[in-house]
């Protein structure tokens, strides 16, 4: 990475690094007695302020502005020099008694070049000191070595990053004796994911926190996460989740349809048969941007993002009331990120750029409305595909002539459930559905 990129780094995420210093540094200076230091590739500077308050006056030098104007507005008041520059050439003018490196990951040949540099600034007895990862986070990725230390197949383990993500999108990865990986953002995140699956009936399942996984400190803490009751531990960690469903708990797949009681509000919504149906005719793929026109209850949107999850959807609900349960649902679902605007074509326009050509378009409400269809056809990218369902005659009537203009497949759907009679079962017809779905093959407004 170069400067430019470090700098988004520290202008994006706040203490990426945390604030407290590597237990490393700290444990092995702590006895020191205080001289001159410097701290190479200080980053936002913790390594630089512990030195500091520990009496030690501290040259940081880091190759990112933004680093270093961060660590210059939290070490004020402390014996810190800043400078900005590239470790590969800068040097100091006068011996020091202490250089600290502190994961500056080079490409090998330069950091020898760098860290010999750094031994020949030291007075006599002079001490240095280098942190790096585990060469394997790199060339295989955490997760394997995660896996090496719990003895689970790597390639059977599915990795969930919470680095940049809510909590909640933990939710859609979980299963029943299911096993999976999960980057934690922060020292606070297993006890974190442990509520979470508390509250989501996965209470009897086994947490396995590494901390600092391949470092001089590596640690590990085991528990259930009904039980878990441990200290924060190290802010880099990974945590490994062997599920275990409560009984009884309400089963959660990716596949569409969950069941309608997976969903909260006033029942408005595509039903569990014919919106698994409705989820098959969009075909959702990685990726993919959906539209879900007249969202209800949101359950078209919140099944499609479960799919995958680098799927992403927009909804549009004009009842404010219907727009609260459609966040809660999908939170509650894992999908907490879908984006809900309100009455649709208005709120076309307030999409931002980069869900505005979406790759699929459901309009499950509002058919009828003066220009909808139409609105909903220009939007759609060349090659995506649109699907709407009616239940009244005269939606119904539309999507034929929608049909006989664009082509596209015509489906009409009867569900029936078993349910209770007096002491019988009798078979309950739900409304018909008629379905019109279709690929869009060209820019060509429709005649
Ligand atoms: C992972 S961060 C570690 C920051 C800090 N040492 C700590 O442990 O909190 C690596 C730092 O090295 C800096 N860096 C990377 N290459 C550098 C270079 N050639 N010269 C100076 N700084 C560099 C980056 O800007 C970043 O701040």
């Amino acid at each position: 990475m170069d400067s430019s990129e470090w700098d988004a780094r520290y202008s994006s995420v706040e203490h990426p690094w945390g604030s407290a210093p590597a237990a490393a540094l700290s444990a092995r200076f702590a006895e020191l007695m205080p001289g001159r230091a410097i701290d190479l590739g200080c980053g936002d500077g913790r390594h630089a302020r512990w030195l500091a308050d520990a009496g030690w006056t501290v040259h940081a030098v880091d190759f990112s502005s933004v680093a270093i104007e961060l660590a210059r507005s939290g070490g004020e008041d402390r014996s810190i020099d800043y400078t900005v520059a590239d470790a590969r050439t800068w040097e100091p003018s006068e011996p020091v008694d202490l250089v600290a490196i502190g994961f500056l990951h080079l490409p090998v040949d330069e950091l020898v070049a760098v860290i010999a540099g750094a031994a020949s600034w030291l007075a006599p007895s002079g001490r240095l000191l280098y942190l790096g990862h585990a060469l394997e986070n790199f060339t295989h990725g955490v997760g394997t070595l995660a896996c090496a230390r719990l003895g689970w197949a790597a390639h059977d383990t599915p990795v969930v990053s919470l680095v940049n993500r809510p909590v909640d999108t933990l939710a859609p990865a979980l299963g029943d004796r299911t096993r999976l990986l999960v980057l934690s953002r922060d020292e606070h995140t297993p006890a974190a994911v442990a509520e979470l699956l508390t509250e989501r009936g996965f209470g009897p399942s086994r947490l396995t926190v590494l901390g600092e996984l391949g470092g001089p400190d590596e640690s590990r803490l085991d528990g259930t996460a009904s039980a878990w009751s441990h200290e924060p531990g190290p802010r880099l960690n990974v945590i490994a989740i062997d599920c275990r469903a409560e009984s009884g708990a309400l089963r959660l797949t990716r596949l569409p349809g969950l069941p309608d009681a997976a969903f909260t509000g006033d029942g408005q919504m595509t039903k569990h048969e014919v919106r698994a149906l409705t989820l098959c005719a969009l075909a959702p793929a990685a990726g993919e941007v959906l539209w879900d026109v007249g969202g209800g209850s949101g359950t078209i949107a919140i099944e499609w993002m479960r799919t995958h999850p680098l799927c992403r959807a927009v909804t549009f609900e004009r009842s404010a009331a219907r727009v609260d349960q459609i966040t809660s649902n999908a939170a509650a679902l894992g999908v907490p990120s879908l984006a809900v605007f309100g009455d649709a074509p208005v709120a076309f326009g307030d999409v931002p750029a980069d869900l505005s050509a979406p790759d699929a378009i459901f309009v499950g409400g509002g058919v009828t409305q003066d220009g909808l269809l139409d609105e909903c056809w220009s939007r759609l990218r060349v090659g995506g595909r649109m699907v709407a369902n009616a239940v009244t005659a005269e939606s119904e009537a539309l999507l034929l002539q929608w049909f006989s203009r664009c082509g596209g497949q015509l489906r009409k759907f009867q569900v029936y459930r078993g349910e209770p009679l007096g002491g019988f079962t009798a078979w309950r017809p739900q409304l018909p559905v008629a379905q019109w779905s279709v690929t869009k093959q060209s820019k060509g407004v429709v005649a």
